[in-house]
């Protein structure tokens, strides 16, 4: 990371989304302590005629708007000075994953294109290399959420921004399972006691209970990871399972 802290650089019709829920908790307190840095840019401030149009039909047809590669090109142009990969945020992307997130923190920032209607010519996305990224199987109304929701999980890795205990957490996901279910006090609650082995205060048994759960809870809620960790398990432990 560079010493000016990790800057992200947002082109979007909306600035004002911007930080919204980052300015609040860990992501808020690491951005007024310059971990981080934002800059939005108005994308309409692009526009070069005097109705300050954005947008346009579709070529060939069809329903929506597609904002102009014009436009669009003059915003990258205005932030070609800024640091990382530019990315535009679509459903029609590389799915958001951890190892993504871990590779955006590990440089010195991005550029998030904020699309809006129904998307962006292609030929500035493609002329831009930029990388196309999705949130999700789902369509948003816009880019803005789904850049928030990039930052925040690129903002959380970053060094200084969450203790030690919570990096370990983070390991554990690392090993391509889910969490184990969590529990506090009472250890009773409501006639529902916690598991006996988290109070035993034996670390090694509870370890290996946490792992089972995690493998367990894996396996039944997400079988494509699971069946993903097994195969990165190889074949000696694969057949321990
Ligand atoms: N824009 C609209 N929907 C999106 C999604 N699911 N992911 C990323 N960007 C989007």
């Amino acid at each position: 990371m560079a010493e000016a802290g990790w800057q992200a650089t947002v082109l979007t019709l909306f600035p004002e989304m911007f930080p919204g829920p980052l300015g609040a908790s860990l992501a808020g307190k690491s951005l007024k302590e310059g971990i981080w840095s934002l800059k939005t840019l108005d994308i309409r401030q692009f526009a070069r005629d005097k109705h300050r149009t954005v947008d346009d039909v579709p070529l060939g047809g069809g329903v929506g708007m597609v904002l102009k590669p014009d436009v669009v090109a003059a915003a990258l142009d205005e932030v070609s000075a800024a640091p990382g990969p530019r990315i535009y945020l679509t459903p029609r992307g590389r799915p958001l994953d951890q190892p993504l997130a871990r590779q955006l923190a590990e440089g010195d920032g991005a550029v998030f294109l904020c699309g809006r209607y129904e998307g962006v010519d292609q030929r500035v996305i493609d002329a831009a290399q930029m990388l196309e990224v999705s949130i999700g199987d789902y369509i948003l109304s816009g880019g803005e959420m789904a850049a928030l929701t990039v930052l925040d999980a690129v903002v959380r890795l970053l060094p200084g921004v969450i203790g030690k205990e919570e990096s370990h957490r983070e390991e554990s996901f690392e090993t391509g399972l889910l969490e184990p279910s969590l529990y506090t006090h009472p250890r009773n609650w409501n006639g529902i006691e916690a598991p006996e082995i988290l109070a035993s205060g034996h670390h090694q048994k509870i370890a290996e209970w946490r792992l089972e759960e995690a493998k367990k809870e894996t396996r039944t809620r997400r079988p494509d990871l699971w069946q993903r960790y097994l195969q990165g398990q190889g074949p000696d432990n694969k057949a321990k399972e």
